[in-house]
């Protein structure tokens, strides 16, 4: 029997739901589920099995983190949206779980308004990723794919 893909969550938050036509100019052109596609395609590639979640809920954000242990996930990549920017409750269930995880920013949090400067997740991230728009992603992948 051939060994499972180490298993890769990808993690979107609120409004996230709606790129491609949400501020492109910040965002880009591409839709979450253009994006959602090439992930999955480049977890193929590396060997991953990628798998993509959207919620615009905070607590639905949480309840896909409390379930990723149990489904044998190894690494989160994450980009919670403005929740970055406020909720504590996401940092500390990113922390219950105790696994891996990169945040990723489309945009370029730090060139942006001040309130976008904190971020909850960073202190225990093991990578941060701001400014590379979509790429920023497969980078992100890139260096699961390196890591485990
Ligand atoms: C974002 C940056 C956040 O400040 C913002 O609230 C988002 C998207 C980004 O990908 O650049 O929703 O996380």
């Amino acid at each position: 029997m051939s060994e499972a893909l180490p298993k890769v969550w990808v993690i979107n938050g609120p409004n996230l739901n709606l790129l491609g036509r949400r501020e492109p100019h910040i965002y880009g052109h591409q839709t979450l589920a253009d994006i959602e596609k090439t992930l999955e395609d480049q977890g193929t590639a590396l060997g991953l099995q990628v798998e993509c979640f959207q919620s615009n809920h905070e607590g639905g954000l949480i309840d896909i983190l409390h379930s990723a242990p149990g489904k044998a996930v190894r690494f989160i990549v994450i980009n919670a949206g403005a929740y970055t920017h406020t909720s504590i409750a996401l940092a500390d269930a990113l922390a219950g779980i105790a696994l891996p995880y990169i945040e990723v920013h489309l945009s370029n949090v730090h060139a942006r308004e001040p309130f976008r400067h904190h971020s909850y997740l960073s202190a225990k991230a093991q990578a941060v990723l701001c400014g590379f728009g979509s790429a920023g992603y497969g980078y992100a992948l890139d260096f699961v794919r390196k890591s485990i």
